[in-house]
């Protein structure tokens, strides 16, 4: 049993294989949050708080003149609003007398099996419902009858516990939620604690940024309603002396693609309080008497053994519990190639026959026609919302192209953009009230183009016909689902003014209900997610998209960064990263070596490339297929941070049952008459024999000295070489 309630001492227990959660229905029926960490027993941890009169915190008045009984003080499992608690709150309701009161107290819970579902949001799932027990535990403020329902799934083998909150206004008058937080998490000892985000910008997603938790209040969000290439939805925050093998680290991620909200802060008295949810900057959500609002999920992992580990839970995780697709371990996903940089707008059925000619040469599996097959488009100003075949480029009609391609022996994918509108498209001509625009102003257009409201059915039942009917025209294999600006101009003309700061929410949740009637209704085809590059990479888009493209920036060098960045929270297999010609001088196979970070595949002209080229590419294809199960299911482990002055970056991914790994390096600067440098392996198992294959490497080494001693890489080899060291275990 993963969730024990010990009536006695009024504690709730959650298990992990290697984690606990605990929290108590303490001092008035407020629950407190005891603990989370290793793995302990069901003792009740409530000795750990301690109380004392804190000047200028006040006390809630029926805790009778008791002066050293404060919620200011108080770990809490979610918070109150107006009871005295000045720190960042989880919920701020505004009540139907206009008063801002929540003063939530246990009401009931339950315990059952299987994961929370949530109403038309993403969450994890359990392919064995008895794996998984979750929690539903009712707070209630008496006056106001609104109740929180703190929602706990708890993953016990996989470390992790999904978090939500559920917020039914029980009374008789509509009441606007202003700001509702996915969760609320105290620390009562705060101190040395680091805070990790992925910030980032267009063409540099996911960068590394590592701060001291202090104190004032630390915010990490995305105003952009996507969530964005400047913020992802996940922080961590870490002991502070914990590095990638050691140290208490705690992951938070949030299942959430549109505007969201991270706030952290260390308290006056050094404890540490988090939460995670909805941004709550332009929102506010009606809920009418007997109506429920659901919160997105987080997913929230702990451990003692590093950053690594951390990573892991959720690289594992994601693998197993996020999407049921079959592209996802049973299926191998093809070697695939992108028009898009090979020709931007400027082909024809003709030319895409020739380029997958020559991409079969060099081993592509799939050719994906990118943007600029339909409506009227010839460039990034016009027909988005055409869903139609352009018949002037594609002369011999979408199936006959598809066949031609197949005949080839290759598969063949199509790209979308569908939340977009140009104001030059027969769709925007017919239906103006469609786009996204505050009456009595113009729009903010951005790539010269407006944005749907997907808010509103129509629209939506628009996009999944349209949509679909493609996709039932001819063979398709793989959809790549693009979107290529920021959304402004909140405002649906579906809703009154009243519910307008609805819009950003019902966007995402109009958005969930386009891709299940699109994405989940063709379980054959391969997914992608795009948002100009990485901008809308987070764990609910993984729900539905195998693979995410990782960013418009292919260039090899800077996708050091963005792999090592990306792998804290998303595994290989999520990451799509291309060959491209960007970067003209770095090696071949170096953007190879570099693409495996992740899905490989190319985003170049092949009929361009000389036979040189040609057998090089080839190579590589096989390459990748040969490590493809290492690289896509084992586990990964950074070996350098490229965000340091280092000389070589390095990275490693070792099978499961510790048979074989491949490391990979790759020199970034090369010091004349430098020292030699050593790469020390991770995660093998220590008596094993293993042998190093790979360049100029005749080495056969036990686990142990690999890890403790190392391999000495080469000296003298130019910049930007890759090398990659298979090695196998041979007794
Ligand atoms: C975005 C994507 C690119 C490409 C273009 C097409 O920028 O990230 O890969 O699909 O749109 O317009």
């Amino acid at each position: 049993m993963a969730i024990i309630y010990n009536q006695n001492k009024k504690t709730f227990s959650l298990h992990t294989a290697k984690t606990t959660y605990q929290m108590k229905i303490g001092n008035l029926d407020y629950v407190n949050h005891l603990y989370y960490g290793a793995s302990i027993r069901d003792e009740d941890l409530s000795y750990l708080i301690k109380r004392y009169d804190r000047g200028f915190s006040g006390n809630p008045y029926d805790s009778l003149k008791e002066r050293t009984f404060s919620l200011d003080a108080q770990p809490q499992e979610f918070t109150t609003q107006q009871q005295g608690d000045f720190r960042i709150n989880s919920i701020e309701v505004e009540n139907w007398d206009g008063s801002f009161s929540f003063d939530g107290r246990y009401r009931s819970h339950r315990i059952r099996k299987g994961p929370f579902t949530l109403s038309g949001l993403p969450t994890a799932f359990a392919t064995d419902q008895d794996t998984v027990d979750t929690l539903e535990l009712v707070i209630e403020d008496s006056i106001t009858k609104v109740q929180v329902t703190l929602l706990y799934s708890v993953f016990e083998e996989a470390d992790i516990i999904m978090r939500a909150v559920r917020v039914h206004n029980g009374g008789k008058e509509t009441i606007r939620l202003k700001r509702i937080m996915s969760f609320n998490m105290d620390y009562m000892n705060g101190q040395n604690l680091d805070l990790i985000s992925l910030p980032g910008r267009y063409g540099q997603e996911r960068q590394v940024e590592r701060q001291p938790l202090t104190h004032h209040v630390h915010k990490i969000r995305s105003g952009r309603g996507i969530s964005s290439h400047q913020q992802n939805p996940f922080i961590a925050l870490v002991e502070r002396t914990a590095n990638e093998d050691y140290g208490a680290c705690y992951g938070f991620a949030l299942m959430y693609s549109g505007s969201f909200l991270a706030e952290a802060e260390l308290d006056q008295y050094d404890q540490a309080r988090l939460v995670m949810g909805i941004n709550d900057r332009l929102f506010s959500y009606a809920v009418d008497p007997g109506e429920d609002f659901d919160t997105p999920a987080v997913l929230m992992t702990y451990t003692h053994k590093g950053i690594t580990r951390m990573s892991r839970n959720y690289h594992d995780f994601f693998r197993d519990n996020l999407n049921d697709s079959r592209f996802i371990k049973d299926v191998r996903r093809p070697v695939l190639l992108n028009t898009w940089e090979a020709a931007f707008f400027d082909f024809d059925d003709v030319k895409l026959v020739e380029i997958a000619k020559a991409a079969k040469k060099i081993g592509v599996e799939m050719i994906v026609m990118d943007d600029g097959w339909f409506g009227r488009r010839n460039d990034d100003n016009s027909s988005l919302g055409d869903w139609y075949v352009n018949k002037d480029k594609i002369r011999c009609g979408l199936n006959d192209l598809v066949r031609q391609i197949n005949d080839l022996g290759l598969k063949f994918g199509i790209w979308f953009e569908p939340e977009m509108v140009s104001e030059d498209s027969d769709l925007f001509r017919s239906h103006p009230d469609w786009a996204m625009e505050i009456p009595g102003r113009h729009a903010v257009r951005s790539r010269n183009q407006l944005v749907l409201d997907m808010s509103r059915r129509e629209v939506q039942d628009y996009l999944i016909e349209r949509i679909n009917s493609i996709l039932d025209s001819a063979n398709i294999y793989y959809v790549k689902w693009d979107i290529n600006r920021a959304i402004t101009d909140l405002w649906s003309n579906s809703l009154d003014s009243e519910h307008q700061g609805e819009v950003s929410h019902r966007y995402v949740l109009g958005l969930y209900r386009v891709m299940d009637g699109i994405i989940k209704t063709h379980p054959d085809i391969m997914f992608e997610g795009c948002a100009g590059g990485g901008g809308r990479f987070d764990p609910a888009m993984l729900t539905y998209f195998v693979q995410y493209w990782s960013s418009d920036n292919t260039k090899p060098l800077d996708n050091l960064k963005l792999h090592y960045g990306s792998s804290f929270l998303y595994p290989v297999c999520s990451m799509g990263a291309h060959v491209s010609e960007a970067s003209p001088m770095v090696p071949l196979e170096t953007k190879a070596a570099i693409a495996m970070c992740g899905t490989f595949g190319y985003e170049l002209d092949a009929t361009k490339l000389n036979e040189k080229e040609i057998t090089a590419c080839r190579k590589m294809s096989e390459r990748y297929h040969e490590y493809y199960d290492l690289n896509f299911f084992g586990d990964y482990y950074r070996l350098a941070d490229p965000f340091e002055q280092v000389n070589l970056v390095a990275w490693e991914t070792v099978a499961k049952d510790k048979s074989e790994a491949l490391i990979t390096v790759i020199t970034v600067n090369l010091t004349v008459n430098g020292p030699q440098e050593y790469i020390m392996c991770k995660g093998l198992d220590a008596k094993t024999i293993y042998r190093v294959e790979g360049y100029d490497s005749d080495l056969e080494a036990s686990g142990m000295a690999l890890m403790h001693a190392g391999i000495p890489i080469p000296r003298e080899i130019p910049e930007y070489t890759a090398f990659q060291y298979h090695l196998k275990a041979i007794g």
